[in-house]
Protein backbone atom coordinates (compact mmCIF):
# COMPACT_ATOMS: atom_id res chain seq x y z
CA UNK A 1 0.00 0.00 0.00
CA UNK A 2 1.18 3.68 -0.71
CA UNK A 3 3.25 5.25 2.08
CA UNK A 4 2.15 7.71 4.64
CA UNK A 5 2.79 11.18 2.39
CA UNK A 6 2.36 9.87 -1.34
CA UNK A 7 -0.79 10.33 -2.69
CA UNK A 8 -3.57 7.34 -2.32
CA UNK A 9 -4.27 5.50 -4.85
CA UNK A 10 -7.64 5.19 -6.38
CA UNK A 11 -9.04 2.38 -8.24
CA UNK A 12 -12.78 2.59 -9.95
CA UNK A 13 -14.95 -0.49 -10.12
CA UNK A 14 -17.90 0.55 -12.71
CA UNK A 15 -16.82 2.51 -15.60
CA UNK A 16 -19.89 3.11 -16.93
CA UNK A 17 -22.01 7.36 -17.03
CA UNK A 18 -21.38 7.83 -13.57
CA UNK A 19 -17.92 6.04 -12.67
CA UNK A 20 -16.75 7.94 -15.91
CA UNK A 21 -17.99 11.30 -14.35
CA UNK A 22 -16.36 10.49 -11.16
CA UNK A 23 -12.74 9.98 -11.96
CA UNK A 24 -12.76 13.15 -13.95
CA UNK A 25 -13.98 14.51 -11.26
CA UNK A 26 -11.64 13.43 -8.78
CA UNK A 27 -8.74 12.56 -11.09
CA UNK A 28 -7.03 15.94 -10.06
CA UNK A 29 -7.11 16.24 -6.59
CA UNK A 30 -4.46 16.50 -4.33
CA UNK A 31 -3.16 13.36 -2.56
CA UNK A 32 -5.17 11.11 -4.76
CA UNK A 33 -4.19 9.81 -8.07
CA UNK A 34 -6.20 6.95 -10.36
CA UNK A 35 -4.28 4.03 -10.29
CA UNK A 36 -6.80 1.04 -11.92
CA UNK A 37 -10.04 0.75 -13.10
CA UNK A 38 -12.38 -2.34 -13.67
CA UNK A 39 -15.56 -3.52 -15.51
CA UNK A 40 -16.79 -6.44 -16.82
CA UNK A 41 -17.63 -4.46 -20.18
CA UNK A 42 -13.88 -4.20 -21.64
CA UNK A 43 -14.76 -1.90 -23.73
CA UNK A 44 -15.71 0.53 -21.10
CA UNK A 45 -12.87 -0.05 -18.64
CA UNK A 46 -10.60 0.14 -21.91
CA UNK A 47 -11.65 3.63 -22.95
CA UNK A 48 -11.32 4.94 -19.11
CA UNK A 49 -7.79 3.08 -18.83
CA UNK A 50 -6.41 4.70 -21.58
CA UNK A 51 -7.65 8.16 -20.68
CA UNK A 52 -5.75 7.98 -17.19
CA UNK A 53 -2.83 5.48 -18.57
CA UNK A 54 -3.78 2.80 -16.11
CA UNK A 55 -4.49 -1.23 -15.97
CA UNK A 56 -8.51 -1.84 -17.51
CA UNK A 57 -9.26 -4.82 -15.27
CA UNK A 58 -12.31 -7.29 -15.27
CA UNK A 59 -13.60 -6.95 -11.75
CA UNK A 60 -13.01 -5.73 -8.02
CA UNK A 61 -11.17 -8.68 -6.94
CA UNK A 62 -8.18 -7.85 -9.57
CA UNK A 63 -8.65 -4.44 -8.27
CA UNK A 64 -8.02 -5.15 -4.68
CA UNK A 65 -4.96 -7.71 -5.65
CA UNK A 66 -3.35 -4.66 -6.70
CA UNK A 67 -0.98 -3.43 -4.03
CA UNK A 68 -1.25 0.46 -5.12
CA UNK A 69 -4.93 0.56 -4.47
CA UNK A 70 -5.80 2.18 -1.09
CA UNK A 71 -9.26 3.52 -2.30
CA UNK A 72 -11.81 1.64 -4.09
CA UNK A 73 -14.73 4.28 -5.59
CA UNK A 74 -17.81 1.97 -6.66
CA UNK A 75 -20.12 2.86 -9.13
CA UNK A 76 -21.59 -0.29 -9.78
CA UNK A 77 -25.49 -0.34 -10.24
CA UNK A 78 -26.70 -0.60 -6.80
CA UNK A 79 -26.98 -3.97 -5.75
CA UNK A 80 -23.68 -4.67 -5.89
CA UNK A 81 -22.91 -1.67 -3.71
CA UNK A 82 -22.84 -3.37 -0.40
CA UNK A 83 -20.89 -6.66 -1.44
CA UNK A 84 -18.07 -4.98 -3.07
CA UNK A 85 -17.80 -1.80 -0.39
CA UNK A 86 -17.53 -4.78 2.29
CA UNK A 87 -14.95 -6.76 0.15
CA UNK A 88 -13.12 -3.35 -0.44
CA UNK A 89 -13.01 -2.45 3.62
CA UNK A 90 -12.15 -6.11 4.60
CA UNK A 91 -9.14 -5.77 2.17
CA UNK A 92 -8.20 -2.43 4.31
CA UNK A 93 -9.10 -0.15 1.50
CA UNK A 94 -10.93 2.90 2.04
CA UNK A 95 -14.13 3.25 0.05
CA UNK A 96 -15.81 5.98 -1.78
CA UNK A 97 -19.16 4.84 -2.44
CA UNK A 98 -22.21 6.02 -4.65
CA UNK A 99 -25.38 6.36 -3.47
CA UNK A 100 -27.25 4.08 -2.34
CA UNK A 101 -24.82 2.71 0.14
CA UNK A 102 -27.11 -0.23 -0.43
CA UNK A 103 -30.23 -1.53 -1.96
CA UNK A 104 -31.32 -2.16 1.65
CA UNK A 105 -30.90 -1.08 5.03
CA UNK A 106 -29.78 -4.15 6.23
CA UNK A 107 -26.80 -4.48 3.98
CA UNK A 108 -25.80 -0.50 4.97
CA UNK A 109 -25.94 -1.16 8.04
CA UNK A 110 -23.50 -3.98 7.58
CA UNK A 111 -21.36 -2.00 5.29
CA UNK A 112 -21.37 0.40 8.64
CA UNK A 113 -20.39 -2.31 10.80
CA UNK A 114 -17.69 -3.28 8.80
CA UNK A 115 -16.30 0.42 8.23
CA UNK A 116 -15.46 0.21 11.95
CA UNK A 117 -14.39 -3.13 11.94
CA UNK A 118 -11.63 -2.30 9.62
CA UNK A 119 -11.27 1.24 10.69
CA UNK A 120 -11.26 2.46 7.26
CA UNK A 121 -13.18 5.19 5.97
CA UNK A 122 -16.14 5.55 3.82
CA UNK A 123 -17.99 8.08 2.56
CA UNK A 124 -21.19 8.04 0.51
CA UNK A 125 -21.62 9.99 -2.49
CA UNK A 126 -24.36 11.82 -1.74
CA UNK A 127 -24.04 15.03 -3.24
CA UNK A 128 -26.19 17.46 -2.08
CA UNK A 129 -24.74 17.20 1.30
CA UNK A 130 -21.57 18.90 -0.56
CA UNK A 131 -23.12 21.52 -2.56
CA UNK A 132 -22.35 25.14 -1.40
CA UNK A 133 -25.98 26.46 -0.88
CA UNK A 134 -27.17 23.30 1.26
CA UNK A 135 -23.66 24.13 3.31
CA UNK A 136 -24.79 28.05 3.33
CA UNK A 137 -27.93 26.78 4.79
CA UNK A 138 -26.79 24.54 7.61
CA UNK A 139 -24.07 27.45 8.49
CA UNK A 140 -27.15 30.03 8.59
CA UNK A 141 -29.13 27.64 10.63
CA UNK A 142 -25.93 26.82 13.00
CA UNK A 143 -25.67 30.96 13.72
CA UNK A 144 -29.31 31.62 14.48
CA UNK A 145 -29.98 33.63 11.09
CA UNK A 146 -32.33 31.30 9.67
CA UNK A 147 -34.52 29.44 12.50
CA UNK A 148 -33.83 25.46 12.25
CA UNK A 149 -36.58 24.05 8.87
CA UNK A 150 -39.65 22.31 10.33
CA UNK A 151 -40.61 22.43 7.02
CA UNK A 152 -38.86 20.57 3.66
CA UNK A 153 -40.55 20.00 0.84
CA UNK A 154 -38.69 18.76 -2.25
CA UNK A 155 -40.39 18.50 -6.14
CA UNK A 156 -38.50 16.83 -8.67
CA UNK A 157 -39.97 16.98 -12.41
CA UNK A 158 -36.87 14.56 -13.23
CA UNK A 159 -35.83 13.42 -17.02
CA UNK A 160 -36.12 10.13 -18.37
CA UNK A 161 -34.85 10.96 -21.70
CA UNK A 162 -31.56 8.33 -21.03
CA UNK A 163 -33.97 5.68 -18.79
CA UNK A 164 -35.24 3.31 -21.85
CA UNK A 165 -38.17 0.16 -20.48
CA UNK A 166 -34.92 -2.33 -20.42
CA UNK A 167 -32.53 0.00 -18.02
CA UNK A 168 -32.03 -0.91 -15.07
CA UNK A 169 -32.98 2.22 -13.16
CA UNK A 170 -36.32 0.64 -13.43
CA UNK A 171 -35.80 -3.11 -12.07
CA UNK A 172 -36.06 -2.71 -8.27
CA UNK A 173 -34.21 -6.04 -7.70
CA UNK A 174 -31.34 -3.80 -9.39
CA UNK A 175 -32.03 -0.54 -8.38
CA UNK A 176 -34.13 -0.76 -4.89
CA UNK A 177 -36.76 1.47 -6.85
CA UNK A 178 -36.78 5.44 -7.17
CA UNK A 179 -36.57 6.15 -3.31
CA UNK A 180 -33.87 4.38 -3.16
CA UNK A 181 -32.02 4.69 -5.97
CA UNK A 182 -32.37 8.64 -6.04
CA UNK A 183 -34.92 9.48 -2.92
CA UNK A 184 -31.30 9.00 -0.95
CA UNK A 185 -30.11 12.32 -1.85
CA UNK A 186 -32.96 13.93 -0.71
CA UNK A 187 -33.77 12.02 2.42
CA UNK A 188 -30.35 12.48 3.62
CA UNK A 189 -30.46 16.11 2.62
CA UNK A 190 -33.44 16.93 5.23
CA UNK A 191 -32.19 14.69 7.89
CA UNK A 192 -28.91 17.15 7.83
CA UNK A 193 -31.19 20.75 7.48
CA UNK A 194 -34.27 19.53 9.91
CA UNK A 195 -31.25 18.16 11.73
CA UNK A 196 -33.46 14.83 12.93
CA UNK A 197 -33.77 11.95 12.02
CA UNK A 198 -37.03 10.55 11.15
CA UNK A 199 -39.60 9.10 12.30
CA UNK A 200 -42.44 7.77 9.78
CA UNK A 201 -43.70 7.54 5.84
CA UNK A 202 -46.23 7.80 4.07
CA UNK A 203 -45.61 6.80 0.20
CA UNK A 204 -47.30 6.76 -2.68
CA UNK A 205 -45.77 4.92 -6.08
CA UNK A 206 -47.92 5.51 -9.46
CA UNK A 207 -47.43 3.51 -12.77
CA UNK A 208 -46.83 4.47 -16.02
CA UNK A 209 -50.00 3.94 -17.73
CA UNK A 210 -50.17 0.93 -19.63
CA UNK A 211 -47.08 -0.54 -17.99
CA UNK A 212 -45.62 -2.15 -14.69
CA UNK A 213 -43.32 0.89 -14.31
CA UNK A 214 -43.23 2.82 -11.76
CA UNK A 215 -41.91 6.21 -12.64
CA UNK A 216 -43.98 8.92 -9.68
CA UNK A 217 -43.07 8.09 -6.14
CA UNK A 218 -43.93 10.47 -3.37
CA UNK A 219 -43.03 10.62 0.41
CA UNK A 220 -44.26 12.45 3.38
CA UNK A 221 -41.78 11.68 6.30
CA UNK A 222 -42.72 13.16 9.98
CA UNK A 223 -39.48 14.29 11.64
CA UNK A 224 -39.64 14.60 15.62
CA UNK A 225 -41.61 17.88 16.88
CA UNK A 226 -43.51 17.74 13.47
CA UNK A 227 -41.35 18.81 11.33
CA UNK A 228 -42.66 17.68 8.20
CA UNK A 229 -40.87 16.49 4.82
CA UNK A 230 -42.36 15.69 1.63
CA UNK A 231 -40.02 14.35 -1.63
CA UNK A 232 -42.10 13.57 -4.87
CA UNK A 233 -39.82 12.15 -8.13
CA UNK A 234 -41.47 11.87 -11.44
CA UNK A 235 -38.96 10.35 -13.90
CA UNK A 236 -41.47 11.41 -17.05
CA UNK A 237 -39.67 14.30 -18.57
CA UNK A 238 -37.19 15.20 -21.13
CA UNK A 239 -33.72 16.62 -20.23
CA UNK A 240 -35.12 20.28 -20.94
CA UNK A 241 -38.28 20.26 -18.89
CA UNK A 242 -36.59 19.22 -15.88
CA UNK A 243 -37.70 21.42 -13.06
CA UNK A 244 -36.51 20.63 -9.24
CA UNK A 245 -37.50 23.28 -6.22
CA UNK A 246 -36.86 22.44 -2.54
CA UNK A 247 -38.05 25.14 -0.27
CA UNK A 248 -37.51 25.29 2.81
CA UNK A 249 -39.89 26.70 5.69
CA UNK A 250 -37.73 28.44 8.53
CA UNK A 251 -41.06 30.24 10.18
CA UNK A 252 -40.23 34.20 9.74
CA UNK A 253 -37.81 33.22 6.34
CA UNK A 254 -38.51 30.67 3.76
CA UNK A 255 -35.74 29.34 1.14
CA UNK A 256 -35.68 28.46 -2.35
CA UNK A 257 -33.00 25.94 -4.15
CA UNK A 258 -33.69 25.19 -7.67
CA UNK A 259 -32.20 22.78 -9.73
CA UNK A 260 -31.55 19.23 -8.75
CA UNK A 261 -27.47 19.93 -8.07
CA UNK A 262 -28.52 23.24 -6.74
CA UNK A 263 -27.62 26.20 -8.10
CA UNK A 264 -29.23 29.16 -6.93
CA UNK A 265 -30.96 29.99 -3.49
CA UNK A 266 -33.19 32.33 -2.97
CA UNK A 267 -34.04 33.21 0.84
CA UNK A 268 -36.72 35.45 1.88
CA UNK A 269 -37.13 36.68 5.79
CA UNK A 270 -38.61 38.94 8.40
CA UNK A 271 -36.46 39.93 10.75
CA UNK A 272 -35.21 42.83 13.33
CA UNK A 273 -32.94 45.20 13.56
CA UNK A 274 -29.76 42.88 14.50
CA UNK A 275 -30.56 40.59 11.87
CA UNK A 276 -31.27 43.08 9.39
CA UNK A 277 -27.31 44.12 9.90
CA UNK A 278 -26.35 40.53 10.15
CA UNK A 279 -28.30 40.11 6.51
CA UNK A 280 -26.49 43.12 5.41
CA UNK A 281 -22.89 41.62 5.89
CA UNK A 282 -23.30 38.25 4.23
CA UNK A 283 -22.12 39.44 0.79
CA UNK A 284 -18.67 40.37 2.68
CA UNK A 285 -18.14 36.68 3.75
CA UNK A 286 -19.83 35.21 0.95
CA UNK A 287 -16.38 32.99 0.67
CA UNK A 288 -16.87 31.48 4.02
CA UNK A 289 -20.62 31.40 3.75
CA UNK A 290 -20.28 28.95 0.65
CA UNK A 291 -16.95 27.18 1.34
CA UNK A 292 -16.93 23.21 1.03
CA UNK A 293 -13.49 21.95 1.38
CA UNK A 294 -12.59 20.37 -2.08
CA UNK A 295 -14.70 22.80 -3.98
CA UNK A 296 -12.84 25.06 -5.81
CA UNK A 297 -14.98 28.54 -6.31
CA UNK A 298 -15.10 29.74 -10.48
CA UNK A 299 -15.33 33.26 -9.06
CA UNK A 300 -18.98 34.32 -10.18
CA UNK A 301 -20.13 33.05 -7.54
CA UNK A 302 -22.61 35.86 -6.21
CA UNK A 303 -24.24 36.79 -2.69
CA UNK A 304 -26.71 39.95 -2.79
CA UNK A 305 -28.67 40.96 -0.47
CA UNK A 306 -31.24 43.48 0.16
CA UNK A 307 -32.92 44.62 3.19
CA UNK A 308 -35.91 46.93 2.63
CA UNK A 309 -36.30 48.70 6.67
CA UNK A 310 -39.66 48.94 8.11
CA UNK A 311 -41.56 47.09 5.24
CA UNK A 312 -43.68 45.96 8.00
CA UNK A 313 -45.57 46.94 10.87
CA UNK A 314 -43.50 47.09 14.59
CA UNK A 315 -45.87 45.68 16.46
CA UNK A 316 -44.97 41.91 17.28
CA UNK A 317 -46.26 39.24 15.31
CA UNK A 318 -46.71 35.26 15.97
CA UNK A 319 -45.09 32.72 14.28
CA UNK A 320 -44.72 28.81 15.26
CA UNK A 321 -45.79 30.61 18.84
CA UNK A 322 -43.48 32.87 19.37
CA UNK A 323 -43.63 36.64 19.10
CA UNK A 324 -40.71 38.65 18.08
CA UNK A 325 -40.32 42.30 16.19
CA UNK A 326 -39.61 41.99 12.46
CA UNK A 327 -40.28 44.80 10.69
CA UNK A 328 -37.54 44.46 7.98
CA UNK A 329 -37.63 42.50 4.92
CA UNK A 330 -34.72 40.73 3.68
CA UNK A 331 -33.98 39.14 0.15
CA UNK A 332 -30.63 37.00 -0.60
CA UNK A 333 -29.60 35.11 -3.30
CA UNK A 334 -27.13 32.68 -3.25
CA UNK A 335 -25.77 32.22 -7.04
CA UNK A 336 -23.70 29.90 -8.06
CA UNK A 337 -23.85 30.85 -11.84
CA UNK A 338 -27.03 29.80 -12.77
CA UNK A 339 -28.47 26.80 -14.50
CA UNK A 340 -25.06 26.88 -17.33
CA UNK A 341 -22.68 26.42 -13.78
CA UNK A 342 -24.83 23.18 -13.09
CA UNK A 343 -22.25 20.06 -14.76
CA UNK A 344 -19.30 22.83 -12.84
CA UNK A 345 -21.51 22.65 -9.64
CA UNK A 346 -22.00 18.63 -9.77
CA UNK A 347 -18.30 17.93 -10.68
CA UNK A 348 -17.20 20.07 -7.55
CA UNK A 349 -19.50 18.48 -5.06
CA UNK A 350 -18.56 14.69 -6.08
CA UNK A 351 -14.45 16.08 -5.71
CA UNK A 352 -15.42 17.51 -2.40
CA UNK A 353 -17.13 13.90 -1.01
CA UNK A 354 -13.31 12.61 -2.30
CA UNK A 355 -11.59 15.53 -0.55
CA UNK A 356 -13.70 14.65 2.39
CA UNK A 357 -12.69 11.39 2.34
CA UNK A 358 -8.94 12.04 2.17
CA UNK A 359 -9.48 14.85 5.62
CA UNK A 360 -10.54 11.47 7.32
CA UNK A 361 -7.79 9.28 6.33
CA UNK A 362 -5.54 12.44 6.91
CA UNK A 363 -6.39 13.74 10.03
CA UNK A 364 -9.24 11.45 11.72
CA UNK A 365 -12.95 12.87 12.42
CA UNK A 366 -16.28 11.71 10.88
CA UNK A 367 -17.21 12.64 6.84
CA UNK A 368 -19.96 14.60 6.40
CA UNK A 369 -21.81 11.61 4.23
CA UNK A 370 -21.11 8.83 6.49
CA UNK A 371 -21.76 5.47 6.60
CA UNK A 372 -24.55 6.46 8.90
CA UNK A 373 -26.23 9.12 6.75
CA UNK A 374 -25.77 6.50 3.79
CA UNK A 375 -27.88 3.48 6.13
CA UNK A 376 -30.40 6.55 7.75
CA UNK A 377 -31.16 7.39 4.03
CA UNK A 378 -31.77 3.87 2.88
CA UNK A 379 -33.53 2.84 5.95
CA UNK A 380 -36.12 5.59 5.33
CA UNK A 381 -36.11 4.90 1.20
CA UNK A 382 -36.65 1.27 1.94
CA UNK A 383 -39.58 1.91 4.55
CA UNK A 384 -41.07 4.71 2.05
CA UNK A 385 -40.91 1.48 -0.57
CA UNK A 386 -42.86 -0.60 2.11
CA UNK A 387 -45.40 2.21 2.82
CA UNK A 388 -46.14 2.46 -0.79
CA UNK A 389 -46.35 -0.97 -1.36
CA UNK A 390 -48.81 -1.42 1.38
CA UNK A 391 -50.12 1.78 1.38
CA UNK A 392 -50.05 1.95 5.06
CA UNK A 393 -48.15 4.56 7.47
CA UNK A 394 -44.70 3.13 8.17
CA UNK A 395 -42.41 3.99 11.89
CA UNK A 396 -38.53 4.38 9.94
CA UNK A 397 -36.57 2.21 12.34
CA UNK A 398 -33.69 4.07 13.60
CA UNK A 399 -30.44 3.01 12.30
CA UNK A 400 -29.75 1.16 15.53
CA UNK A 401 -32.38 -1.17 15.01
CA UNK A 402 -30.11 -2.40 12.12
CA UNK A 403 -27.12 -1.96 13.62
CA UNK A 404 -27.92 -4.37 16.67
CA UNK A 405 -28.79 -6.86 13.87
CA UNK A 406 -31.33 -8.81 14.35
CA UNK A 407 -32.75 -9.90 18.12
N1 LIG B 1 -24.02 10.64 -6.97
C1 LIG B 1 -24.74 10.94 -8.04
O1 LIG B 1 -25.13 12.07 -8.24
C2 LIG B 1 -25.02 9.87 -9.06
C3 LIG B 1 -25.52 10.19 -10.33
C4 LIG B 1 -25.75 9.16 -11.25
C5 LIG B 1 -25.51 7.85 -10.88
N2 LIG B 1 -25.05 7.58 -9.62
C6 LIG B 1 -24.83 6.21 -9.18
O2 LIG B 1 -23.72 5.66 -9.84
C7 LIG B 1 -23.88 4.26 -9.97
C8 LIG B 1 -23.64 3.86 -11.40
O3 LIG B 1 -24.60 4.48 -12.22
P1 LIG B 1 -24.35 4.64 -13.80
O4 LIG B 1 -25.38 5.57 -14.27
O5 LIG B 1 -22.92 4.94 -14.06
O6 LIG B 1 -24.69 3.17 -14.30
P2 LIG B 1 -24.15 2.46 -15.65
O7 LIG B 1 -25.09 1.36 -15.94
O8 LIG B 1 -23.90 3.51 -16.69
O9 LIG B 1 -22.74 1.88 -15.22
C9 LIG B 1 -22.58 0.84 -14.31
C10 LIG B 1 -21.31 0.11 -14.68
O10 LIG B 1 -21.02 -0.83 -13.64
C11 LIG B 1 -20.47 -1.97 -14.29
N3 LIG B 1 -20.53 -3.12 -13.39
C12 LIG B 1 -21.57 -3.91 -13.07
N4 LIG B 1 -21.18 -4.86 -12.18
C13 LIG B 1 -19.86 -4.64 -11.92
C14 LIG B 1 -18.89 -5.28 -11.11
N5 LIG B 1 -19.24 -6.32 -10.35
N6 LIG B 1 -17.64 -4.79 -11.11
C15 LIG B 1 -17.28 -3.72 -11.85
N7 LIG B 1 -18.18 -3.09 -12.66
C16 LIG B 1 -19.44 -3.54 -12.70
C17 LIG B 1 -21.33 -2.14 -15.54
O11 LIG B 1 -20.72 -2.96 -16.52
C18 LIG B 1 -21.43 -0.68 -15.99
O12 LIG B 1 -20.37 -0.32 -16.85
C19 LIG B 1 -25.28 3.95 -9.45
O13 LIG B 1 -25.22 3.52 -8.12
C20 LIG B 1 -25.98 5.28 -9.51
O14 LIG B 1 -26.99 5.42 -8.52
C21 LIG B 1 -24.79 8.56 -8.74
Amino acid sequence: MTSATAPLGLGLAGCGGFGAFLLDAVAGLPGLRPVAVADPDPRRAGALAKRYAVPALAGLDELLAREEVDVVAVATPPAAHAAMATAALRAGRHVLCEKPLAATAAEAAGVALEAGRAGRTLVVDHVLRYNPLLRAVERLTAEGLLARPRRFLFENDASDEDLGPDHWFWDRAHSGGIFVEHGVHFFDAARALLGSDPVSVRATAVRRPGTEIVDTVSADVVHPDGALASHLHSFTHAHRCERQLMRLDHGFAETRIEGWIPVRAEISAWTDEEGARAWGELPGRAGTLLHVEGFRPHGGERVRVTVERDAGSTAPARGRGQWRTVPHRVRAVLDLGGEARKPYVYRESVRSAAADLLRVVRDGGTPVADALAGLTAVAVAETATRAADTGLAQHVPGPDAYLRGPA
